[in-house]
């Protein structure tokens, strides 16, 4: 099996290079307004940003910067087939404008720009981010009331485009063998997502200081999403792309994918990643099959009994639908456009195309 994975280096509120209706799901996580290390980027799209900013009119300039989401919601709402989903990953944020301390809700106006589009919402997710140290409650003070709570979670909003289900031939191996397992889907499917550091493999960065400046998701977040709203030979866009983890989780997961970011910076830095890919494929596909081995056998320890065997692994499994569960991992990975390794192409100097070739999960 292969999956193509594109990244633009350009502006997503314009994604002329993708067709209407060519994806099946969009993952992404915006910069989200009113937090600081945006500011810049946002006064580049819309110079009144800075002036609403520096006048101390956090209002408008909370309106403007999501106007500026907008553009590109249009873009995903034109590329999404129908019945697709969009699972957006956005924080809200608190900050003093004028000796003013309040909070703007972007999950809230996120959710209202999706909704106007004609989007269904679904449940959405709570995850919460690691707290370390007492510090984060510093200068909160002792004494009631004018103090305020930290805010420690994150949204992923999930809606649907339309209110059409997406339909697939019965049987579709495609969408069986991209099943996931009954104890996966107890966690996957629960509202607040508590683990989602260090479940699976943690992603390295070359440069330390990367994932600061991107503010990059954990791997977690894209894999999860990807398994639960997308089956094999779907493709998953991401047009808030940043150093690409939505294009990781898609080739560990065996999905397409299509990406677009602004700073050639980031995406330049991908093709050192590469080289890790079919390692961090493998550790994610037998981790998810070791757990579930644990699992197993913890269930068994209990008295409870299994009903099913899984079609391509020596393992029970608790409902008829996971028999045909199918990991795999990446063998390979080609550089077919823009990359280092291909020099000559001068085609589309902005567009990065690589091929990923995958093989059933070795197990040894
Ligand atoms: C929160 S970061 C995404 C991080 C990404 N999820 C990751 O794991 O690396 C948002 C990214 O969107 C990019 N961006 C912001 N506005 C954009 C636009 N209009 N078009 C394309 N990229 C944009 C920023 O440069 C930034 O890299």
């Amino acid at each position: 099996m292969e999956t193509i994975h594109r990244v633009f280096v350009g502006d997503s509120r314009e994604l002329a290079a993708i067709d209407d209706s060519s994806v099946e799901l969009a993952v992404t996580s915006p910069p989200y307004p009113m937090i600081e290390m945006w500011d810049d980027l946002f006064t580049g799209l819309d110079p009144a940003i800075g002036d609403a900013l520096a006048s101390g009119d956090g209002r408008t300039a909370f309106e403007a910067m999501h106007a500026q989401l907008d553009l590109v919601w249009d873009e995903l709402e034109r590329v999404l087939v129908d019945g697709g989903i969009a699972c957006i990953n956005v924080g809200d944020a608190t900050r003093s404008l004028d000796d003013s301390f309040r909070v703007y809700a972007n999950h809230a106006r996120v959710l209202e720009a999706f909704e106007s589009r004609g989007f269904d919402p679904l449940p959405d997710i709570l995850w919460r981010k690691p707290a370390n140290s007492a510090a984060k409650f510093m200068g909160s003070g002792m004494i009631p009331p004018n103090a305020y709570v930290t805010l420690e979670h994150e949204y992923v909003l999930v809606f649907r485009k339309g209110s059409e289900r997406r339909s697939f031939e019965p049987g579709a191996d495609r969408r069986y063998e991209a099943a996931y397992f009954w104890e996966e889907r107890n966690r996957w499917f629960s509202d607040v997502w508590t683990e989602v550091q260090g479940e699976l493999q943690q992603l390295q960065f070359e440069d330390d200081d990367l994932r600061d400046r991107s503010a990059a998701y954990p791997l977690e977040i894209p894999y999860r999403l990807i398994c639960m709203y997308s089956a094999y030979g779907d493709t998953v866009l991401d047009p808030f792309w940043g150093t690409g983890t939505t294009t990781l989780a898609a080739m560990c997961a065996g999905r397409n994918s299509v990406g677009s970011e602004l700073e050639e910076g980031f995406v330049e830095l991908f093709d050192d990643r590469m080289a890790d890919v079919p390692g961090l494929s493998q550790s994610v596909g037998r981790t998810r099959l070791e757990r579930h081995r644990e699992f197993v056998t913890r269930r068994l320890g209990e008295g409870n009994p299994f009903e099913y065997e899984a079609d391509h692994y020596d393992t029970p499994v608790v409902t008829k639908m996971e028999r045909g569960i199918r990991l795999r991992e990446v063998a390979s990975i080609d550089v077919l456009d823009g990359g280092v390794e291909n020099e000559n192409d001068d085609e589309n100097e902005d567009k990065y195309e690589y091929r990923a070739t995958h093989v059933p999960l070795s197990l040894e």
